[in-house]
């Protein structure tokens, strides 16, 4: 547990039930994305190294919208904003549920300047991922300039040294398109919940942002990244903030 953080190593149905009422200003997330089943396989060549085609065991779980409505629901603050990474395949559930329940749902787009190359040259790149956003009337929103605010957002996938080799992370997030996210949908100290934090990009983005972070990864190898991340970024932040924003206790 950290002062500014709180993460856990469980299962996030469970733990979600625990979440105060109205306590989270923005839930910022990437879960699983039942893509398992589009899945061809890892594909090997004899040039360079495999490419991981086949995401995850944490991928072959469905994962339904609908199980997370009532927590999602419960935990947020009236002025709150909710935005979920999502798959092409799961975006029309994820519009069922939450479309009902909010002023406004809407789509941001993430654009990988460097996708992986297509190998057979049949069909478009990978280039982009989904992420849906919703709110209701008053919510907490920082405008930027126009040009700064389209629902789009171009950045390479996390490279070296922001990867993390060990263990490897086939959707580690880049901390500049969560930072970019939370700067808009939530104010400095303000509570940003990642149910799903995987090495924990999310927490590592609202600490750098001054917003408090409450997360939760269910594989103890990720969690305990994450868990390092989040201890490294407190002794950087040491000599510069003169407090500890985020210490063990
Ligand atoms: C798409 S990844 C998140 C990656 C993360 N954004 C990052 O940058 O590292 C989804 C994560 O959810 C975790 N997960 C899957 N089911 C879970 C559950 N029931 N409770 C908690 N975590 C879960 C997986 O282990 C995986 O690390």
């Amino acid at each position: 547990m950290y002062k500014n953080s709180d993460i856990y190593n469980t299962d996030a149905f469970t733990k979600l039930k625990e979440i105060p009422d109205h306590s989270v200003d923005l839930i910022l997330t990437d879960p699983p994305y039942n893509l398992s089943a589009y899945s061809t396989g890892n594909m090997k060549f004899s040039w360079r190294k495999e490419i991981n085609n086949d995401l995850a065991q944490w991928d072959k779980k469905d994962l339904n919208p609908a199980d997370l409505k009532e927590d999602f629901m419960r935990v947020i603050k009236p002025t709150g904003n909710i935005f979920v990474f999502c798959s092409y395949n799961l975006i029309g559930k994820w519009h069922e549920v939450f479309d009902p329940l909010f002023d406004t749902f809407q789509f941001f787009v993430w654009h990988k300047s460097n996708p992986i190359p297509k190998f057979r040259k049949a069909g478009f790149l990978n280039s982009c991922e989904l992420i849906v956003c919703m709110w209701n009337k008053g919510h907490t929103w920082n405008f930027g300039k126009q040009n700064e605010m389209h629902n789009f957002f171009e950045s390479p996938i996390c490279m070296s040294p922001e990867r993390i080799k060990e263990p490897n992370h086939p959707t580690q997030k880049p901390v500049k398109l969560l930072s970019h996210l939370l700067k808009i949908a939530s104010a400095e100290n303000d509570t940003i919940l990642d149910p799903f934090m995987g090495l924990g990009s999310t927490g590592v983005a609202a600490l750098a942002n001054n917003r408090k972070f409450i997360g939760i990864e269910i594989e103890e190898n990720y969690f305990n990244s994450a868990k390092k991340r989040l201890d490294s970024l407190a002794i950087e932040s040491l000599p510069f903030q003169g407090v500890s924003r985020c210490v063990c206790y």
